[in-house]
């Protein structure tokens, strides 16, 4: 059943351009708007909403911090994204207006169930991501979008974050199709652009042995740090989890621009330091800001790890190994930049010698709080 794999983590891995392809289908209108009647949030509630708030745990959590960028700039509705284990116990602040979408994967997380069951006592509506058909957090919730990642089994989450992120970039569009404004042209363009995501993702699978071979070369290393900024933030935070995990490793991930605020100085000689750098077009002060934050870490005698679109050159000079992903929209580039990371992970764990579907300590889904 792992499909000539070794693990079902990499046989996980290598389905993730039909999971994203499985997660678009059919969501896509012919005049290139969104249909997700499926949610059956009508219109007229998605205009009132005036805040929303994310809840997930783990990597799905991930998936959220993500969301929040995309929301809040195609919507611009505020929006929070919170570590379900922590939300209720502040007394979030919330009512008959606010959306709360809540990640799961397995849609049995129980402290994203609790999350949601007091984001409903309190009157907000909410809306599950989830990939598990019938599962208590979608029974519980006003309204599911389904991710169609398939049964993920590795305890490791790929696929299923990759789907959780193209499901957050549609309910993000989709709530600035319904409220109208002056994104809607972008809107209409990213749609279309997203449609490229599956063969993108396929692309990034393809040339990863000399990451793998990296990894296989980083198996005594006891620490990695991963910087990113924006939309890759988020994903520094989820190459550090799936480290931690797999290769029971210390590795902690990043705001690039928070280093000169303190761990910059974790910087020794020889540590390795990924870097996911945002695309050098559109919002292009990020990318020079990145730039100067590898030039930073370099001269500390890191070790570079640079994941950076096809066509970048301004890295090249201060990349130790360079990773290259296509070019995509920045709000996108999650969706391609991830992959390396897990493939990285993956390949250290096995080096190291671990049983990467089912690291220590860890279960698929956390059913207790
Ligand atoms: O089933 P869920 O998406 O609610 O699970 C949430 C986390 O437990 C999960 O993402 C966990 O962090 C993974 N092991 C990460 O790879």
């Amino acid at each position: 059943e792992k499909g000539g794999y070794d693990y079902f983590m990499l046989k996980e891995i290598a389905e993730q351009p039909k999971a994203v392809a499985d997660t678009l289908l059919g969501r896509i209108g012919t005049d290139g708007r969104l249909t997700l009647d499926e949610l059956r949030m009508p219109a007229s509630v998605l205009r009132e909403v005036d805040k929303v708030v994310i809840v997930a745990c783990g990597t799905a959590f991930h998936a959220g911090l993500i969301a929040k960028y995309v929301i809040e700039h195609w919507t611009r509705v505020p929006c929070e994204v919170e570590v379900a284990s922590e939300f209720r116990y502040r007394d979030p602040i919330m009512n008959d207006r606010t959306l709360v979408i809540a990640i799961s994967q397995s849609g049995e997380t129980m402290d994203t169930l609790m999350a949601v069951r007091h984001a409903r006592e309190q009157g907000a509506k909410v809306l599950a991501i989830c990939n598990t058909n019938g599962s208590t957090i979608p029974r519980e919730s006003d309204a599911v979008l389904y991710t169609h990642a398939g049964p993920e089994v590795a305890v490791a989450s790929t696929k299923a974050f990759l789907t959780q992120l193209v499901a957050c970039y549609l309910v993000a569009l989709y709530l600035g199709q319904a409220r109208g404004g002056r994104r809607d042209n972008e809107i209409l363009t990213v749609i279309a652009q997203i449609g490229d995501a599956p063969k993108q993702v396929e692309q990034v699978l393809g040339t990863m042995e000399p990451v793998r071979a990296l990894a296989r070369s980083l198996a005594d290393t006891h620490a990695v740090l991963f910087l990113g900024r924006h939309v890759g933030f988020p994903v520094a935070l989820e190459g550090a989890l799936k480290l931690k995990e797999l290769a029971y490793m210390h590795a902690e991930g990043f705001a690039a621009g928070e280093l000169k605020h303190g761990p910059i100085a974790l910087i020794d000689d020889g540590l390795p330091v990924v870097v996911v750098v945002p695309s050098p077009r559109g919002r292009s002060i990020l990318h020079d800001k990145i730039v100067s934050n590898i030039q930073e870490i370099r001269a500390r005698g890191a070790r570079t790890i640079v994941i950076a679109e096809e066509g970048d050159e301004a890295v090249v000079p201060y990349a130790d190994h360079l990773v290259r992903i296509p070019a995509t929209p920045t709000l996108l580039q999650p969706l391609v930049s991830t992959v390396p990371l897990q493939v990285f992970a993956c390949e250290l764990a096995t080096a190291k010698g671990h049983e990467v579907d089912q690291p220590r300590n860890l279960a698929k889904s956390v059913t207790v709080e």
